[in-house]
């Protein structure tokens, strides 16, 4: 920990961060472990080699840094994954996170993650301040579910969603659209999700680290399903972004909202706000490159000036964009690490 006169002194900085395409960073993705208690197979291989948990920021550090974001001008926070609730003692970083949501400093903490653990932790996550969550889910079918996780139970994440709603969350799904697999599904997911009052987010697959499978075998163009919604739905364009990715509509038949992650067909990072740091402290300034800056080092030489630097540094290289590819040319992942790494 930080002397007080340190803490004086890193009072003084609250610079805002504005990378060098005008863009500012008021959203930072925290992955607080690579570990998940699922394997998709579009995330994972099988046979995962994790980090050793030596090298993981302890969970002050995490909130340390997080904290000097917050300082820096990032007003929300994600905790993420692998999946963040498998993190022995998580819920005390979502506690100490919690007192910037008290003081005014941030304005959203939240979480993403595959429900597996969710039931037990939903009131205690509402406590500390998380009024929305999102929740993985590519299917209802708890056959499938157990395919495309490897080993999941299904009926842990269906508690977890009811505790969740119980503990007055808002739930967002995300689902993977994947080609062969769920893409007959999607309809009656949007239905279920719409009809429980939960929002639904389609994902693309991303080609993040090497898996078994060949991603242009899993991709699902998001335009098509788009397409094939409309025989049956009026989707109305809403024009609120969340500086990411997704694009959304309000379903008029059925009231919710859907949403669209389209990284490969669709370019959306002019409006990009965040950056993500993983559990060992390096910053990715995007997800679809390799470049990292490594915070660890500055966090723990304990001194604040040049951990700002070193923030400052990484953010002066934040690239424009991404350049994913998936095609059969180019089977090689366009990132090496895998999702778990950095998280969604
Ligand atoms: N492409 C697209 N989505 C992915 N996810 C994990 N790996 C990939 C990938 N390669 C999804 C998870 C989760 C979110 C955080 O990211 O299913 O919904
Ligand atoms: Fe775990 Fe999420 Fe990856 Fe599935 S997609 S293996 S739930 S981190």
């Amino acid at each position: 920990m930080w002397d007080s006169s340190t803490q004086r002194a890193m009072v003084a900085n609250s610079t805002p961060l504005v990378d060098p395409f005008g863009r500012a960073i008021s959203y930072l993705r925290v992955s607080v472990t690579d570990r998940c208690d699922l394997r998709c197979v579009y995330c994972m291989s099988e046979d995962m080699a994790f980090l050793p948990k030596r090298d993981l920021l302890t969970l002050e550090e995490l909130d340390q840094l997080c904290s000097v974001f917050v300082r820096r001008g990032v007003r929300k926070l994600r905790i993420t994954g692998g999946e963040p609730l498998v993190r022995r003692n998580i819920m005390s970083l979502f506690q100490g996170l919690s007192r910037h949501l008290a003081s005014g400093a941030l304005d959203e903490l939240t979480l993403t993650t595959n429900g597996s653990q969710l039931a037990r932790y939903a009131a205690e996550l509402a406590g500390c301040g998380v009024k929305r969550v999102n929740v993985s889910l590519d299917t209802r079918d708890p056959a499938k579910f157990h395919q495309i996780t490897r080993w999941g139970d299904l009926s842990k994440v269906m508690e977890g969603l009811d505790a969740a709603q119980e503990a007055g969350l808002h739930v967002k799904l995300n689902a993977v659209a994947l080609k062969g697999v769920n893409e007959d599904e999607i309809e009656s997911l949007m239905e279920w999700a719409h009809g429980r009052g939960m929002d639904l987010t389609l994902i693309e697959v991303m080609p993040l680290g090497e898996i078994e499978t060949q991603r242009v075998d899993q991709f699902l163009p998001l335009s098509q399903v788009r397409a094939r919604l409309l025989d049956r739905y009026t989707l109305d364009d809403l024009s609120e972004r969340s500086g990411g990715p997704a694009r959304y509509v309000r379903v008029r038949e059925t009231g919710g909202k859907l949403g669209f992650i389209t990284p490969l067909s669709h370019n959306f990072c002019e409006s990009c706000n965040r950056v993500r740091l993983t559990c060992t402290g390096q910053l990715f300034m995007c997800l679809g490159q390799e470049d990292v800056a490594d915070l660890r080092t500055p966090l723990r030489e304990g001194s604040p000036d040049r951990l700002d630097r070193a923030i400052d540094d990484a953010i002066a290289r934040k690239p424009k964009g991404h350049d994913f590819i998936i095609d059969r040319r180019h089977n090689r992942p366009a990132v090496a690490r895998h999702m778990s790494m950095t998280g969604g």
